[in-house]
């Protein structure tokens, strides 16, 4: 009988379902690991969380917290207390964590602190902007981490340079696993991942992020530059961003949309002439799929997306952002700072080795 390391996975918001996608499967065909699965329940709606389960083939979360939306500190303190009792139940050998949501920092403190060794997927990326909330999320998950796995060699010399080199390992991004992955599944079937109402020629744009939402003019003075480009722009839009612009006059050539699939996104992403975006996952996905990206942030972790301008920095500077939708089309191939489409399979070797 095979003796098997019991993961808790915590996970909560989308950019985790898909990152948690990668790694289940490639656990799932290990007859040496038992994952649970813990859902702190930070996304909710259907469309911003279960369809990617569906999707995705995430199994059903064996725990599902229910958490919701608050503000930080009380987001932050139900998930603590949550994930606490289920760790308290399970007695896993690990927990592991994804990217720099509130969910990911509530696992590393809940289960640091009952000395359950933390495993951090996405470590070691830095905006060096402590604005963002993202930026503290990362900051005391990495520091109190047992093991950090950094996507690209950027993330490994931060960790260096902040003196957790003994327990980082540069491993690729998964999510350049997973759009590998997820684009042979849409080749069988294109038309089932169109979105409705997609023009043929479109700029794709996504706006979710705190530093942009929480200041209305931030956001007021990106829509009214998009109403200045001459393509269509196509934003699905995330919930807190709807409530934001709802009572906003939008520009004439913006096409609102419900948020969308994975599949759907990629495909939309592939087909765009280019994105704009406040996302940090969708800077990268544009990057693997070649459609130029402009970056509507004041800064990027991703510095391996700027190589070429393949990726152009403009925060939301209008005549930064309409230059940069009017700027040639770079011609440099990608470069392979991401890994060759086997991080989860490499994650999950140093993690049994590890352990
Ligand atoms: C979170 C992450 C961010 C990540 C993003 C992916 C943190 C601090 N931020 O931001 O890093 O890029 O997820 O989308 O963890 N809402 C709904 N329905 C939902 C989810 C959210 O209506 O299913 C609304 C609520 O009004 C909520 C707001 O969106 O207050 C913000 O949601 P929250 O989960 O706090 O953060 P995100 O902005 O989604």
């Amino acid at each position: 009988m095979l003796n098997h390391m019991k993961i808790v996975s915590v996970i909560g918001a989308r950019p985790q379902f898909i990152k948690a996608a990668t790694i289940s499967r490639v656990m799932k065909a290990r007859e040496d690991l038992h994952e649970i699965i813990l859902h702190t329940g930070q996304h909710y709606d259907e469309n911003m969380s279960k369809i990617f389960f569906e999707e995705l083939s995430i199994p059903v979360p064996d725990y599902n917290l229910g958490v919701g939306s608050a503000s930080h500190a009380r987001q932050t303190a139900m998930m603590l207390q949550g994930i606490e009792e289920v760790l308290l139940k399970e007695k896993p050998d690990w927990t592991l964590l994804y990217g720099d949501t509130n969910s990911t920092v509530a696992g590393a403190l809940a289960a640091s602190k009952l000395h359950i060794p933390v495993a951090h997927v996405e470590a070691g990326l830095r905006s060096y902007n402590r604005l963002m909330p993202e930026e503290i999320n990362r900051i005391v998950t990495d520091r109190i981490s047992d093991l950090l796995f950094a996507p690209t060699q950027t993330a490994i010399d931060n960790l260096h340079k902040e003196g957790l080199a003994e327990v980082s390992h540069l491993t690729g991004d998964v999510m350049y696993d997973s759009v590998l992955h997820y684009l042979n599944i849409i080749a069988d079937d294109p038309e089932r991942y169109r979105v409705e109402g997609t023009p043929d020629e479109y700029l794709l744009a996504t706006i979710h992020r705190a530093e942009n939402t929480d200041h209305p003019d931030h956001i007021a003075s990106i829509l009214d530059t998009f109403g200045k480009l001459t393509l269509p722009v196509l934003l699905p839009v995330h919930p807190r961003t709807r409530k934001i612009i709802s009572g906003f006059s939008l520009p004439s050539n913006l096409i609102l949309k419900e948020p969308v699939s994975y599949l759907q996104m990629l495909t939309l992403t592939k087909q765009a002439s280019k994105v704009l975006t406040d996302s940090g996952g969708l800077q990268k996905e544009a990057y693997f799929l070649q459609t130029p990206c402009i970056t509507l942030r004041t800064e990027t972790e991703w510095l391996e997306t700027l190589h070429d301008d393949w990726n152009i920095v403009t925060a939301t500077d209008p005549s930064l952002i309409v230059d940069a939708v009017n700027s040639p089309i770079p011609t440099a191939p990608q470069s392979h700072a991401f890994g060759t489409g086997n991080a989860a399979e490499i994650i999950v070797d140093l993690f049994t080795k590890n352990c």
